[in-house]
């Protein structure tokens, strides 16, 4: 098996997992936050600078990999970690969701999903065995089985049946991957709101005896509690020894949320997306450096931030790169915002291990202005 999962402690005040995670390319502790890289780059940053910041595991997608440069390219460079010079450990997204989030023209069969490519319109089909072939050659340590995410609100009759096809799918990738020795293969958690349906999806998968487990369709437009619910009733139904990833989450307030109902790894373009319009994450809140209010404010992004932004640059001077659209301006509050969120993980595995992640939550929202009316 080329993915194990260690469990290292469960918190006493909430039951929150401190764990590790062992790849064919290292390991990394959970609860762990992926920063994402689609085409093969975390926009900016440069691997050398993810390494530094302490990112052990990044993303990357099937759907865009496949249409540019080509599996066919990558493979031949070998391999994804060789191809964008990464020695750390990579998960793959199936595409499955990058065609129902970028294509409005799709159909979706049994066999699998036609739908038009993002940029060019030409005509695709993306399956189960495509996903899988593709995944095979692009070589990633995770790989993720391809799934349907349907969106919010979606009606229960909807839901099922989608489940259920997912549900076949799972079992069609897991015939189709040709490489369960050297890359893992993770089932997605499907079922929405529903907890029938995420029963018999986390049921059914678990008995495929996939290395981990992903809990998918959140995040889709529901309000918070919804989510948090659906994971309190989903995160039980799956295997203590395995991994548990939620997909798509990266608020800090629903990393601690989510770390809280017994997730393990997350992903989100939310750092790396709101950093090149010039947001920040701050251990007080989001700061807008864009705001005129900045332009003579020589303070760092986050005088609570040892991050190597904070040491060296002000707010004043990272506005006036990005309002001129400079480069530079954006990778310096790129690194900030995955800085400022893999240490967030940091503190969350610390509080994980002196069962005070309750506490810790309680404490970290007050300072963000979650609490504030
Ligand atoms: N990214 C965010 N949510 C999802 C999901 O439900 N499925 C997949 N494949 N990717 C996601
Ligand atoms: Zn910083």
């Amino acid at each position: 098996m080329p993915i194990k999962y260690e469990l290292i402690k469960t918190c006493k005040q909430t039951g929150a997992r401190l764990g590790r995670v062992h790849t064919p390319h290292g390991s990394f502790e959970t609860p762990m936050f992926m920063p994402v890289g689609t085409l093969a780059t975390v926009k900016t940053m440069a691997p050398e600078e993810l390494k530094e910041m302490g990112a052990d595991i990044i993303l990357a997608n099937t759907y865009h990999l496949w249409l540019r440069p080509g599996e066919d390219i990558v493979e031949e460079a070998g391999g994804l970690h060789k191809f964008m010079n990464w020695d750390g450990s990579i998960l793959t997204d199936s595409g499955g969701f990058q065609v129902f989030s970028l294509s409005d023209l799709r159909d979706i069969k049994e066999e699998g999903v036609h739908f038009r490519n993002h940029i060019s319109g030409e005509k695709l089909f993306l399956s189960p065995e495509k996903a899988m072939q593709i995944q095979n050659s692009l070589g990633p340590d995770i790989m993720m089985a391809f799934d349907e995410c349907p969106p919010y609100p979606a009606s229960h009759e909807y839901m099922k049946s989608s489940v259920e096809r997912t549900t076949r799918w799972a079992e069609r990738c897991l015939e189709a991957h040709k490489r369960p020795n050297e890359q893992g293969l993770f089932g997605i958690v499907q079922g929405g709101e529903y907890e029938d349906l995420r029963r018999q999806s986390a049921r059914d998968l678990v008995s495929m005896d996939f290395p981990g487990y992903a809990v998918g369709g959140l995040s889709v437009g529901e309000p918070k509690d919804v989510m948090n619910r659906a994971l309190e009733f989903t995160t039980p139904l799956l295997p203590d020894h395995k991994p548990r990833y939620l997909m798509g989450v990266g608020s800090p307030d629903s990393l601690i949320d989510g770390a809280l109902r017994g997730i393990d790894m997350f992903d989100c373009v939310l750092p790396t997306r709101i950093a090149r319009n010039g947001t920040c994450m701050t251990s007080e809140g989001r700061l807008v450096v864009r705001n005129a209010k900045y332009s003579r404010d020589f303070r760092p992004i986050d005088e609570a931030c040892d991050c190597h932004t904070c040491r060296n640059y002000s707010r004043a001077y990272i506005r006036h790169l990005i309002k001129c659209n400079e480069t530079f301006g954006f990778r310096l509050t790129t690194y900030h915002n995955l800085y400022f969120l893999l240490n967030l993980m940091k503190q969350v595995r610390q509080a994980i291990l002196d069962d005070r992640l309750g506490d810790f939550r309680e404490e970290f929202f007050e300072q963000y202005g979650f609490n504030k009316p």
